[in-house]
């Protein structure tokens, strides 16, 4: 665990700027919410970090963790293809590894493909060779290089038999880690499946099922039906239901346990730019106070050395190109937030990268 950021994730609020932002929450309305199991493995609490592919890298892992909260992590969606391709040819495997071998646990990592045998394959290293927490698989993806290109993703909601027998050849090649799978409501509005899609995913052997309450089509658009996601809870048997979508804050979190049915929850975008959500979520769920956002001194602290780690790993010209989109989401909402993004969108030294936030970081107004 890099010790910059678990400094900063440890540290209290400076005195006087945020602390008395602290939000007691009303116990009286708590859930009663339990660890999530998927397979032997114990989620607790039952607060997941969503695999989100250009971010959710082993930089961004870790500082999720130092934070805590996040009962399980994820990585980016890694192509089961690519990486049979690269480690025949190359020797090497996909960058989206990136700390996995070494980091802690637990961690799923997340596969795609359509062919049951490359996911199994990939499935079959990641367990032996990576001991990894969970193996997803990918059948969410609403991308057209994925779903129109590669027939995988959400794609393969249109053919539920072929997920059930993706999931029990991966979960056959994977045992004992467990498989959970990743999905959407269905390909569109008008063909909504999941229950049908539950019931096979479960009935192949599955360990999870993760629901974004969206369809593909809807892409991002609108809102999740939480709705539609606690209407699947009743057709499933054994596993758990992990519902995602649009939760942005800890008493969000909260409300999704008390009235949707789920077995824990999945949270994505919010915390590219709030990776201490987590940590607000769990507390608000043990009925604690909600410990307060970082100042935005701790805030640029915490870029800072986000940046660091980026680099460590990608080197400076890399790393600037790749931070410019994680310092834009850690900027997202404050104040001169659209000022600091106009500059950091350019940096392409740590220099630059350094001088931008200096200047142009939101500061506090005291
Ligand atoms: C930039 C980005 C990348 C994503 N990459 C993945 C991915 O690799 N695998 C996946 O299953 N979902 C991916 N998603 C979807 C999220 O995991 C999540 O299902 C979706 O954003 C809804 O949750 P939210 O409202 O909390 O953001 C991605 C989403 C975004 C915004």
């Amino acid at each position: 665990m890099p010790n910059g950021i678990t400094a900063i994730a440890n540290r209290k609020p400076l005195s006087g700027l945020a602390s008395s932002d602290t939000t007691p929450f009303d116990a009286a309305v708590l859930p009663i919410v339990t660890p999530l199991r998927i397979g032997d493995l114990v989620v607790d609490p039952p607060i997941l970090q969503a695999p989100m592919a250009g971010y959710t890298n082993y930089a961004f892992r870790q500082i999720v963790r130092a934070y805590g909260g996040a009962g399980l992590l994820a990585t980016e969606m890694v192509n089961a293809r690519g990486f049979i391709w690269m480690d025949r040819e190359q020797a090497e495997h996909p960058d989206r590894l990136w700390g996995v071998a070494d980091e802690p646990r637990p961690l799923a990592v997340q596969i795609w493909d359509n062919d049951p045998e490359t996911l199994a394959a990939v499935g079959a290293r990641l367990t032996h060779e990576y001991k990894v927490s969970v193996v997803d698989i990918n059948f969410g993806c609403p991308v057209r290089q994925v779903t129109e290109k590669a027939h995988s993703g959400s794609y393969l909601l249109r053919t539920p038999d072929r997920m059930g027998q993706i999931i029990e050849r991966v979960v056959a090649a994977c045992h004992p880690t467990p498989v959970t799978a990743k999905t959407r409501l269905g390909c569109s509005r008008d063909k909504i499946n999941i229950i049908d899609v539950a019931q096979i995913v479960e009935g192949a052997g599955a360990a999870a099922l993760t629901v974004h309450g969206r369809t593909a089509a809807d892409m991002f658009r609108g809102q999740a039906s939480w709705d539609l996601i606690s209407t699947i809870k009743p057709h499933l048997k054994r596993i758990p239901l992990i519902g995602n979508g649009d939760l942005d804050t800890a008493e969000k979190v909260v409300e999704a346990f008390r009235r949707w049915n789920v077995d824990g929850v999945m949270i994505a975008r919010a915390s590219l730019g709030k990776p201490w959500l987590f940590q607000q979520a769990a507390a608000a769920l043990r009925g604690e106070p909600i410990p307060p956002d970082p100042t935005l001194e701790e805030e640029r602290e915490l870029m800072v050395e986000h940046f660091r780690l980026v680099c460590e790993r990608f080197g400076e010209e890399r790393g600037a190109v790749l931070m410019r989109k994680f310092a834009c989401c850690y900027a997202q909402g404050r104040p001169g937030a659209r000022e600091f993004r106009k500059h950091v969108v350019g940096i392409e030294t740590a220099a630059e990268f350094f001088d931008v936030v200096e200047q142009w970081f939101p500061r506090s107004v005291v």
